[in-house]
């Protein structure tokens, strides 16, 4: 076992039972698990870099000791800045599989959790019905009529990656609810039992902060403020995940979005549009950006008509010479 161990809190035993599937677990529990190789914050990054997410310092760490703490990581953030691919790469990185709970208004416990499959219930008991045998209640509250959501799946699937994606379009009644679940890494179904995960998933939390998040919810996690990369690590997060495109075109781009950044839009563009202009770009042929294509493709990277407006009457040769 090569993972670092903390004092006091037990933490090499969780991370043990990370190294293996767990005991009496579902069978398809069986993912090669690599987090045993994770032995620093520098082998996250490594990980992460490996399925071409490109971490700074602050992710990998807070990633890491996510990991090892096997405490959730609830990452806040400009929109675009990588928050739900991070979830993703982790989930590549460590060789788990990844359950999304896509977080709404109104999401309730039984669009999160668990639902009974009401038609065809229905339908079974019509069908024992016709047969005149006796309807038997605990046969229509069992496994074969649960539908399972995503935190029931996660629970079940551990070790796994469970994304809970933006806590903050959710309300407060769902926030504590989410809470407990998270604290205990156990449900009860009253038909059916306790439902406990093997190990804890690991919990990646994104929000945009449209609102704030509860300190009880914040106190249970990891808080990591995901900032828009730097240049260097923009450009190189163009040339990973589009190689096609040219290095220069892609170093044009990164510079012209962090101008952008830099004036008070409605919506500054985060990676996710940086990636989007120069493949726009790209398939229009260019291999540099200058006034005419930027203004060919400014709605790639803005997408608010105030914004658009306002670049352009600032002018978009004095933003490409920034
Ligand atoms: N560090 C990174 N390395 C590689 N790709 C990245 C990185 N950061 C962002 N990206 C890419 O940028 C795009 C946007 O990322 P993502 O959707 O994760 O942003 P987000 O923070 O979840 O945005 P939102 O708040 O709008 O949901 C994705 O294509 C993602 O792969
Ligand atoms: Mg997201």
């Amino acid at each position: 076992m090569t993972v670092q161990t903390l004092p006091d809190r037990g933490h090499d035993r969780l991370v043990g039972q990370w190294g293996r599937p767990p005991r009496g677990g579902p069978a398809h529990s069986t993912h090669t698990l690599r987090c045993v190789d994770i032995a620093s914050p520098a082998d996250m990054a490594a990980a992460l870099r490996s399925v071409s997410y490109l971490p700074d310092d602050g992710v990998a760490t807070a990633a890491f000791l996510a990991l090892v703490m096997q405490r959730p990581l609830f990452c806040e953030g400009e929109p675009g800045t990588g928050k739900t691919a991070l979830a993703t790469a982790l989930s590549q990185a460590l060789g788990l599989p990844m359950v999304r709970l896509q977080c709404h208004e109104g999401i309730d416990a039984s669009q999160a959790l668990y639902d009974w499959d009401f038609p065809r219930q229905l339908l079974h008991l019509r069908a024992v019905e016709a047969s005149g045998a006796d309807v038997q209640e605990g046969e229509l509250y069992s496994e074969r009529f649960l539908l399972a959501r995503p935190l029931l799946q996660a629970l079940r699937l551990a070790p796994c990656v469970l994304l809970v994606d933006e806590i903050d379009r959710a309300d407060d009644e769902f926030e504590a609810f989410l809470l407990e679940v998270l604290a205990e890494n156990r449900v009860s179904i009253p038909e059916l039992g306790e439902i406990t995960a093997a190990v804890p998933p690991l919990v990646v939390l994104t929000s945009n902060r449209t609102r704030e998040v509860h300190d009880a919810l914040k106190r249970r996690c990891l808080y990591h403020w995901v900032d828009h990369p730097d240049l260097e690590r923009e450009v190189a997060i163009v040339g990973e995940r589009l190689p096609h495109v040219n290095a220069e075109l892609a170093r044009q781009v990164a510079l012209a979005t962090r101008a952008l950044r830099s004036i008070d839009l409605l919506k500054p563009p985060g990676v996710a549009e940086t990636l989007d202009w120069a493949c726009a770009l790209h398939a229009l042929g260019r291999t540099t950006l200058d006034v005419q294509s930027a203004a060919a493709t400014l709605g790639a990277v803005l997408k608010y008509r105030e914004d658009s407006d306002k670049v352009t009457q600032l002018g978009l040769d004095g933003l490409l010479l920034r």
